[in-house]
């Protein structure tokens, strides 16, 4: 049985991660059916529109889609097309894994999964000015807001996801001894949550910095981490550096009705075109959306041919210290998958 998805190939080195993602899905038999729809430089240059009412509406229609990085256009008054994807689709979720591929980086063995909220918290942009003397600039202010009921929603996928991915524990990570109340609910919220999975999931929670601190000391003490929007997006990073940065890291934006699954990196503008990019982000977002739509099963099997490869330094990508271009990394790839 086919599953419709949409495929954005996207900017940059977009096309050419996403022709080689493709391969290797190809290889394995993966169910999707592609609707292939424009979006950021290559929808601008079509339509005019960064993000093509076409490209939504396919999104509405499959529920799911293989995003590449786009290029967003600067000046122009374009909005933000992640920014914007999150909205219409009410992807409440970001779900950043990071696990160690490579070994014998500053750290090996690392396997955490970092959930962030994704629609509230600071990132609302509730901003304005206030004038000081003849600076009508003097002060600047923010306002953000968490709501109950997204609290508890975006707690709940984190335990959830650790039910279903067979994880131990979930670190509620928060900052409610400064701000208490816009993080206190999430931590009201948070302690509410646990509690209906006592027993099955262990849950702790620390303060936002002291986590920082302790993902750098002492990373392997964490399973899951939930947090709010903008504590996640640092601390997102923060994982992916750990595993030698954005080469690896893949990420999904997840909602009721749809999710959208991409490397979390850009579209490199500087390599574009060049056969050197590595897929292997996109390739483990991709895996992620095997997931989602139940088909662990052909992710395992990418991911020990991904285990397989790495092995042989010299198959990689330049960015990983091997002398491949993506095409001849992607053919090596292919034949190490069982
Ligand atoms: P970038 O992630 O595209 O590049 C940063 C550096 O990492 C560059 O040196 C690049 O060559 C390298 N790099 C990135 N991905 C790589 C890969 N798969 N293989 C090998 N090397 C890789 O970030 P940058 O330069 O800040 O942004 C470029 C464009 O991408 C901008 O227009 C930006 O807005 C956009 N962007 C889009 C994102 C998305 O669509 N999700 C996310 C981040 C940036
Ligand atoms: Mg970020």
């Amino acid at each position: 049985k086919t599953i419709p998805a949409t495929l954005i190939p996207g900017d940059g080195i977009g096309p050419e991660i996403m022709d080689a993602v493709t391969e290797i899905l190809d290889a394995v038999g993966a169910p999707f059916a592609w609707d292939k729809q424009l979006a950021g430089m290559a929808a601008v240059e079509a339509t005019g529109n960064p993000l093509p009412p076409q490209t939504i509406d396919s999104i509405r229609r499959t529920g799911l889609a293989l995003k590449s990085p786009l290029t967003t256009p600067v000046g122009g008054g374009f909005k933000s097309i992640n920014v914007t994807l999150r909205q219409e689709f009410g992807l409440y979720a970001n779900l950043r894994p990071t696990r160690t591929f490579v070994p014998g980086g500053r750290f090996d063995k690392i396997d955490l999964v970092l959930v962030r909220e994704n629609l509230e918290g600071y990132y609302a942009a509730m901003e304005s000015y206030i004038p000081v003397g003849d600076d009508p600039h003097g002060i600047a202010t923010g306002a953000g807001y968490n709501s109950r009921a997204e609290c508890n929603r975006i707690v709940r996928f984190a335990f959830e996801y650790a039910v279903k991915h067979g994880r131990k524990k979930v670190t509620l990570v928060h900052k409610a001894n400064i701000l208490k109340l816009l993080t206190g609910l999430f931590l009201e919220e948070g302690r509410k949550v646990a509690k209906e999975y006592e027993g099955r999931v262990e849950c702790n929670e620390r303060i936002v910095d002291a986590c920082a601190m302790q993902l750098v000391i002492d990373p392997w003490q964490y399973d899951v981490i939930v947090t709010t929007n903008l504590f996640g997006d640092i601390l997102s990073d923060l994982t992916a550096g750990l595993v030698g940065g954005l080469g690896m890291a893949p990420g999904a934006n997840i909602g009721e009705k749809a999710a959208v699954f991409e490397a979390v990196h850009g579209s490199a503008p500087d390599i574009a075109g060049k056969n050197l990019a590595n897929p292997l982000a996109l390739l483990l977002a991709a895996n992620m959306m095997l997931e989602h739509v139940g088909r662990d099963d052909l992710s395992k099997r990418i991911e020990s041919g991904i285990r397989a490869v790495i092995t042989k330094r010299e198959l990689l990508t330049r960015d990983l210290g091997g002398n491949s271009g993506t095409r001849e990394f992607t053919a090596a790839l292919k034949q190490h998958l069982v």
